[in-house]
């Protein structure tokens, strides 16, 4: 019998892209096979994103492209899923707009997606089915990972944060952390799978452990997970700067594994606007870590996430932030333009920024951010690094692409047969966003 196929869109985080992993393995489980196109699958899923406006109005319009493929396969399914399915408003925007929608899940219960899809096709109505919060965390379910060599593993989810301007608090629900030994478990099998690195995942990685009647704490696992034999680098994300401890720089120091990188998103650098963003720490509270961060883990690669235009910032707010990107000197930054979300308390605020002041002050930030990045990778050249390799380059077949340590992209000649494998690397240039070398 020929096998079903299911084509799958993953928008947002990498929290998402990893759940996409897990919605697939359940789809291999009952016997879906993938495909790459979408007009060949009799199951197309969207794990939406709900962040920025951008990331929701990308969905709205690929859902309008789909509705042509529903009226000419009448044994399609379409499922949507993900944070945007969290919040009960765009549920309902969706199943108004787009009444072919056959399948609607949340984040908290893509296990149940078998149970849907058979009711789905024995029903033939719209199926709902969300977990709006739980304190439960569903071990063992089945990964389909897109690489072997690296892996994403959950640590916590959810979040407590509030930061004013962030929906993930009402969508991904309070914040809990696996147990230890879950995450050990998961991580040896990987170890004897071939998998080299992973990359520990929380809305914020450094208050694991906060739930937990003991003091297991981030840095626990960190120097637990070093031990893995078989591993070879270990990487986090996200570090909330309000609770990111000495103990966690010793343990960054002290545990081999873990890479000399640190992705700490400041959002801004107004003292003002961080006390509004509910943010919890200062410019200069933030400094002094990046400073410790510096002395302590030496050639270590620092990014960030900028927010500008959040309500109130003035002239002086937005150059506070461009102190501190001159200060830090960051190796890169993700940046973005405030976007309202409603239902969070930034919405309700009155001063809300003019979108041309917001897009002058972010092309500013650009100019300013670049050289830096440029300046930075600068560094590398003429320089060995070890580098894991990950894929053979999109633009030229001959040329493979991996990380260093620092999570920058390099590019080089070799055969794809080094896919998996650590390398050594001479940088010979750098450009804006990535390296290029050749195998020594
Ligand atoms: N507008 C713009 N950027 C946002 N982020 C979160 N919420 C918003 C918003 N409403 C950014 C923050 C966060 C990153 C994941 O997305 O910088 O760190
Ligand atoms: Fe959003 Fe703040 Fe939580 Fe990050 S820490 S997910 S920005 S509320």
């Amino acid at each position: 019998m020929k096998k079903l196929a299911y084509y799958i869109e993953t928008y947002g985080c990498q929290m998402n892209e990893h759940d996409s992993e897990k919605i697939a393995g359940m789809l291999h489980s009952i016997g879906y096979n993938e495909t790459n196109d979408k007009t060949k699958a009799d199951l197309i899923l969207f794990n939406t994103c709900l962040i920025r406006e951008n990331a929701e109005l990308k969905v709205y319009g690929k859902l309008g492209e789909i509705k042509k493929l529903k009226s000419t396969n009448k044994n399609l399914l379409v499922a949507v899923c993900g944070c945007m399915m969290q919040i009960k408003n765009n549920r309902d925007k969706i199943t108004s707009k787009f009444p072919f929608v056959d399948i609607i899940f949340g984040t908290n219960n893509i296990h149940e997606l078998p149970q849907l899809i058979e009711d789905a096709y024995t029903n033939h109505k719209r199926n709902i089915s969300i977990i709006e919060d739980t304190q439960y965390i569903k071990e063992d379910m089945p990964k389909t990972r897109k690489y072997k060599h690296k892996a994403l593993v959950n640590i916590t989810y959810g979040c407590n944060n509030f930061c004013s301007y962030c929906v993930v608090p009402y969508t991904r629900g309070r914040e809990k952390s696996r147990d230890p030994k879950d995450i050990i478990n998961e991580i040896k099998l990987l170890s004897k799978q071939n998998c080299k690195e992973i990359t520990l995942l929380g809305q914020n990685v450094n208050s694991y452990g906060k739930t937990f009647n003991n003091k297991y704490d981030f840095p626990s696992l960190l120097y637990d997970l070093d031990k893995i034999d078989g591993i070879e680098r270990i990487r986090f994300m996200t570090s909330h700067p309000k609770d990111l401890s000495i103990r966690l720089i010793e343990a960054m120091r002290d545990c081999n594994k873990v890479c000399e990188h640190i992705h700490l998103p400041i959002q801004s650098g107004s003292n003002k606007v961080l006390k509004n963003m509910n943010r919890k720490y200062t410019k200069e509270q933030y400094l002094e870590l990046i400073y410790a961060i510096k002395k302590e883990i030496p050639g270590i690669a620092i990014t960030t996430d900028i927010i500008v235009g959040f309500p109130g910032e003035t002239e002086e707010d937005f150059l506070e932030t461009i102190d501190v990107v001159k200060k830090v000197e960051y190796d890169s930054a993700f940046t973005f333009l405030y976007s309202i979300r409603q239902g969070t308390p930034a919405a309700k605020m009155q001063n809300q920024i003019d979108d041309n002041i917001k897009h002058k002050r972010f092309n500013y930030l650009l100019e300013e951010l670049y050289p830096i990045i440029y300046k930075k990778n600068q560094e590398y050249i003429n320089r060995e690094f070890n580098v894991l390799v990950d894929t053979v380059s999109k633009n030229n077949k001959d040329y493979l692409t991996g990380r260093t340590r620092t999570n920058k992209l390099v590019h080089f000649k070799g055969n794809k047969n080094l896919i998996g494998e650590i390398v050594r690397i001479k940088i010979l240039d750098a450009k804006t966003w990535f390296l290029e070398g050749i195998l020594v």
